[in-house]
């Protein structure tokens, strides 16, 4: 099939490769030309396992092309993809010009009938007004995205479902058949349904690490271990195992935006959502709990504090709202010298925080610490040889919960991390 992405963001550009990967012709369209140009030299600005082989082997094969220009990009498409990006407002609610941009200028370019496809994360009713906007020019769909970026190539391709929303038979009939060799369930539901699965999804996620990270703060008071006790409660199948790991909190460029969106549409359509309220209180007050945790271990004034982890998850260079990136400012404002190593996203932390000591290796970055914070679980952090660290310093504060604590108090270390500090 012939389709157009607007918008090379994670989103845009994982959907554009992945569906050029399965034999599709793709013409990935985006405003800013110097993404574009680096495209077509081969390079991905961004950094995600598979991600960059995928871009150039399918632009080399010519399934995947790019252009700065929407009116030549959307010529033969039969669907048009906007994949653009929906930052927040001030006010927490969803700041929609990108797509109303998208689609004025779809609406003045489209001259054939096309599906006209719904992917950035909206909130509802969005796309019934894109369907007022483009009446008798094209279908409209939602078909939300669900990938995780570190993980995005393997999540496109072996997603849990694909939803499509459309009251159009053609548009459903288009999208069925381009989603057909990914063998996926499909669910088809209206344009309104298909937008809130997305939003309620993300926030129930979220709410599931809140959770976890409430129990966490029981589990220290009480003496439990909050590891354990999720695992007994992930096992019932209705819970389920996954996003219940208690730690510094969750960041990224969805959940905490996703949330506030969310809670902004409740408010609109006056429904009180003070459930959401409290999973977003409790994340924020996390980075605060990992710092408390910090101070009862050392007064923190000109003392060395080196943070592994910028990242706000592995296998990124994104800081996007990064716990780590919070902690390290409220580490600095509390008169702490930092020093940082990331694997990944050194370069884009760099544009977030001043007066850090970088380091392009781990050991090197530990060098005179006075105390070490865990705040992003890349794995090769799980496997650090401790002795190396014990060298340095023997205080080590576990945001993510990598060690285990018995180990860690064993080999002497003064140890805490988060609802294991029995
Ligand atoms: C999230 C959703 O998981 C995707 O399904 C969705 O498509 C995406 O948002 C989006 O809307 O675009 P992402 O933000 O890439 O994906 O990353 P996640 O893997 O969900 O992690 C989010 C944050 O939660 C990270 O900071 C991570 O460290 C934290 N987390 C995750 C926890 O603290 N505990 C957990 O148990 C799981």
């Amino acid at each position: 099939m012939k389709v157009a992405i607007i918008g090379t963001g994670y989103v845009g550009l994982t959907t554009g490769v992945c569906l050029a990967e399965m034999g599709h012709d793709i013409i990935c369209i985006d405003k800013i030309k110097s993404k574009i140009e680096a495209f077509e030299k081969g390079e991905c600005p961004i950094y995600d396992p598979g991600l960059p082989e995928l871009v150039v082997s399918n632009y080399r094969e010519k399934r995947l092309l790019f252009t700065t220009n929407l009116k030549e990009g959307i010529k033969n498409a039969e669907l048009i993809f906007i994949c653009v990006g929906t930052p927040a407002k001030a006010n927490g609610e969803t700041d929609l010009t990108y797509i109303k941009q998208a689609v004025k200028e779809i609406k003045e370019y489209l001259d054939h009938y096309a599906v006209v496809v719904q992917k950035s994360t909206v909130p509802v009713q969005t796309a019934q007004w894109i369907k007022q906007q483009l009446i008798e020019k094209a279908d409209v769909a939602v078909n939300p995205e669900f990938l995780r970026e570190g993980t995005s190539v393997q999540d496109f391709f072996n997603p849990d479902r694909i939803v499509i929303g459309t009251d159009s038979a053609r548009a459903n009939g288009l999208l069925t058949e381009l989603y057909k060799p990914l063998n996926t369930p499909i669910i088809h539901t209206d344009l309104n349904s298909a937008e809130i699965i997305k939003n309620a999804s993300n926030s129930f996620l979220a709410m599931k690490i809140s959770y976890a990270n409430l129990v966490a703060k029981l589990c220290d008071k009480a003496k439990a271990d909050v590891h354990t006790v999720m695992a007994g409660v992930g096992m019932d199948k209705r819970i389920g195992k996954e996003f219940l790991d208690a730690g510094i909190g969750y960041g990224g460029s969805c959940f905490p935006k996703d949330l506030e969106s969310f809670e902004a549409t409740f408010k609109q359509h006056n429904v009180d959502a003070s459930l959401l309220d409290g999973v977003r209180k409790i994340n924020t007050e996390q980075v605060e709990y990992v710092l408390s945790l910090v101070e009862k271990t050392l007064d923190v004034k000109d003392k060395v504090i080196t943070v592994l982890g910028l990242a706000f998850k592995p296998n990124t260079d994104d800081v996007r709202m990064s716990q780590s990136i919070v902690l390290i400012k409220k580490l600095q404002a509390k008169g702490a010298k930092v020093k940082a190593y990331d694997p990944k996203a050194i370069e884009n932390a760099k544009k977030e925080l001043e007066n850090v000591e970088f380091f392009e290796d781990k050991y090197l970055a530990l060098k005179g610490a006075d105390l070490v914070v865990v705040a992003t679980n890349w794995p090769e952090f799980k496997t650090m040889d401790l002795y190396k660290i014990k060298e340095q310093t023997n205080k080590v504060i576990d945001g993510r919960n990598i060690f285990d604590p018995e180990r860690m108090k064993g080999l002497g270390f003064d140890y805490k991390c988060v609802g294991r500090n029995k």
